[in-house]
């Protein structure tokens, strides 16, 4: 009797699960395409950062959906023939439409997001596509968002800087949703998006020089002739000296361009960079460049707002060209989030509001550096790949793309391994080396840092193995080189030998001369190499464009290849981190310094000659 109640209860509860799912199969699937909701992606919180409280669910965000590029392969198939010096295609960069029909989403692809947009209230009004259509941008209040992605957002502080963000460990969506959307931000990322500056150290006032003992010129690497004082204090004259640039001399080329991008509210200060010119540079003194404000980008000249990473960047980045034309990028974004206000705020990455931005013009500076990145690890693989994918996009176009490689070694700058604090973020907390994104992009260059004269890698220069991106052919003879000379063994399971190896290149990067809030100091940092690397490379792209000939666009594949005799290999020092010595810098390259340091004389004449 029980047993026969029980069964008929039994009975009963299937067929009642039965007729939901068909109902729900036959109501909801043909009408809106809802399926069950499925993990989609889920990360560890980087160790730096804990739970502060619930996000206020009025708190909007700016949701950014990534939709699969399908073509990807073939628009890297074209950025290599195009940027390959031995290629019949070499320098026949593609036009913009072109790029933008090769990262088009499938239209299948479209019709379903744009279908669960709607089921959610959303119509073509409220959403912004970017021109190829890969990106979908809505806004929503958090409390949207963790319905639509069945998760829960928190604020999250980072413990040392205090700094808040709203973000989640973990979404969902639809399953048959899971191979149309690649990526979903801001959910899962962590990265800080931290500037490769050192600690400022400030000159005599009186004299705004550090006194030199010796007066004899010292022969560089090159066998050029530097002046003694730039062993301890770098100027424009020095790295020009250094570079064996001293003979070249650029002109206003109308169609040579250079860029420099500011994140993080640091404005580039007009004043600051006169004065440095009226010391440094003075015949670029009354030049100027131009600000493009990226997203409500602020331009604040007050002399208090100088930014010490911006007007690093552009004393130096546009010392170098001058009299190129240049552009200072000032992007918002990451502004300190107070939990208990309930106004919009921005709290999206500042990488994809660039590159959202600059794909969509016209005309893009030919040269572009950026002193910016974080711990590969606190991007989700997912992220990092689609704003590598978009600086793919920039090469393929014909821009060159230089990044600093990060100022901790080959992780936190600690060769004590008590206090080392290089752990993985994946569960295990192993401790790893922490390579730096965007430097592991394969398709950017990232460039290390050097100091004194002769030169030697400085110890803080960032290098190392991605653990996201696979090694690219361009480099597997000169990394294979510099692993079968690598003492076997030697920090096994701390790195990736098969990652993308970086730096690429270096320069120096300590000792900067520079003017920040009208006063003058001695700067540091790989935020001092890639300005003074991609500066050099305009002046490589006013040969070019002198010649008749296409800028350089990205620049590994000729860097690795026909140029690389146009480098001045760094050999000796290393760069500790992680709790160990880190790697050495040696013949050949390595990742400390990559290939070595520009001998400008000789590059140019090799990039003319291809
Ligand atoms: C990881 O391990 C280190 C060293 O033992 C420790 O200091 C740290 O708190 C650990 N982090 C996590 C998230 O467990
Ligand atoms: C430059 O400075 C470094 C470090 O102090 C020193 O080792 C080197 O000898 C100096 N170079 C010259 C040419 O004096
Ligand atoms: C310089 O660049 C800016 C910004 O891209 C542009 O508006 C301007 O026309 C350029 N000037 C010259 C002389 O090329
Ligand atoms: C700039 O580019 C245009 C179009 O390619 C070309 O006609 C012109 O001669 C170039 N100007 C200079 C100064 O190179
Ligand atoms: C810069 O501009 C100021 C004010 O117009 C002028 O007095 C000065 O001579 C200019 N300097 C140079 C080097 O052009
Ligand atoms: C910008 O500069 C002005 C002075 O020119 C200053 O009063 C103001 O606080 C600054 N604004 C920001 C947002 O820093
Ligand atoms: C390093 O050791 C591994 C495993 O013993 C071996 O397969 C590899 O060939 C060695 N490499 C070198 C460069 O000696
Ligand atoms: C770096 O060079 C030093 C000195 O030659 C050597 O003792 C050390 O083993 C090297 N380290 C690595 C990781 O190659
Ligand atoms: C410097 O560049 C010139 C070309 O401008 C080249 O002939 C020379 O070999 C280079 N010097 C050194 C020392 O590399």
């Amino acid at each position: 009797m029980i047993s026969k109640v029980f069964r008929g209860h039994l009975k009963m509860r299937s067929l009642l699960s039965c007729l939901v799912i068909l109902t729900s199969f036959v109501l909801a699937f043909p009408a809106s395409r809802e399926s069950q909701l499925q993990t989609k992606e889920r990360v560890f919180p980087p160790r730096d950062w804990e739970i502060h409280s619930i996000a206020p669910s009025n708190h909007r965000i700016e949701l950014k959906i990534g939709l699969p590029q399908p073509n990807f392969e073939i628009l890297e198939k074209h950025l290599y023939e195009v940027s390959d010096p031995s290629h019949s295609r070499y320098g026949q960069h593609l036009s913009k439409e072109e790029v933008e029909a090769l990262v088009a989403p499938h239209p299948e692809s479209l019709e379903l997001v744009t279908d669960w947009l709607a089921s959610h209230g959303f119509g073509e009004q409220d959403m912004t596509r970017s021109p190829a259509q890969d990106w979908i941008t809505v806004t929503v209040p958090v409390r949207l968002a963790e319905e639509m992605l069945d998760t829960t957002y928190y604020v999250w502080k980072h413990t040392a800087s205090g700094e808040s963000i709203v973000r989640t460990t973990s979404y969902s969506l639809p399953i048959h949703l899971h191979e149309h959307v690649d990526v979903i931000q801001p959910t899962t990322t962590f990265a800080r998006l931290k500037s490769f500056k050192s600690t400022i150290h400030k000159l005599d006032k009186e004299t705004g020089q550090i006194v030199e003992q010796s007066n004899t010129p010292i022969i560089s690497a090159s066998g050029v002739s530097v002046d003694p004082s730039c062993n301890t204090t770098v100027t424009v004259t020095c790295l020009k000296q250094l570079y064996n640039a001293t003979d070249i001399t650029p002109s206003a080329n109308i169609n040579n361009s250079f860029g420099i991008t500011g994140y993080l509210d640091q404005f580039a200060n007009f004043q600051d960079l006169q004065s440095f010119y009226a010391v440094q540079v003075p015949a670029a003194v009354n030049s100027s460049f131009a600000v493009l404000s990226v997203a409500g980008g602020q331009n604040n000249q007050s002399l208090s707002e100088a930014g010490d990473e911006a007007d690093l960047d552009i004393e130096f980045g546009f010392g170098i060209t001058f009299p190129i034309n240049g552009t200072f990028f000032t992007t918002a974004g990451s502004p300190p989030f107070i939990p208990d206000l309930e106004t919009p705020t921005d709290t999206n990455e500042p990488y994809t509001k660039w590159l959202d931005f600059i794909l969509a013009q016209d005309e893009i500076p030919l040269v572009i550096t950026t002193s910016y990145g974080d711990d590969e690890q606190t991007v989700p693989e997912s992220f990092a790949k689609r704003a590598c994918a978009g600086f793919a996009q920039l090469g393929a176009r014909g821009v060159s793309l230089t990044f600093s490689s990060g100022d901790g070694g080959v992780g936190d700058g600690d060769s004590d391994p008590t206090t080392q604090t290089c752990f993985t973020n994946d569960g295990t907390n192993r401790t790893e080396f922490l390579p730096l994104f965007p430097a592991s992009c394969p398709y950017v260059t990232a460039v290390g840092g050097t100091i004194h004269v002769p030169e030697v890698a400085v110890g803080f220069s960032g290098g190392g193995f991605s653990n996201f991106f696979a090694r690219p052919a361009y480099q597997d003879a000169a990394v294979a080189a510099f692993l079968e000379t690598f003492p076997n063994g030697t920090y096994a399971g701390l790195f990736n030998p098969n990652g993308r190896a970086f730096p690429d290149v270096a320069a120096q990067a300590d000792n900067f001369q520079v003017v920040i809030g009208g006063e003058t100091g001695l700067i540091g940092g790989t935020s001092a190499a890639s300005p003074t690397f991609a500066g050099f490379v305009a002046l490589l792209n006013d040969a070019r464009l002198k010649a008749g000939l296409p800028s350089l666009g990205f620049l590994n594949p000729l860097f690795y290849s026909t140029a690389i005799s146009g480098f001045n290999d760094i050999t000796s020092g290393n760069a500790p981190g992680c709790g160990t010595e880190g790697f050495n810098a040696t013949v050949g390259w390595d990742p400390v310094t990559g290939l070595g340091t520009p001998d400008v004389g000789k590059l140019v004449a090799l990039v003319t000659s291809v």
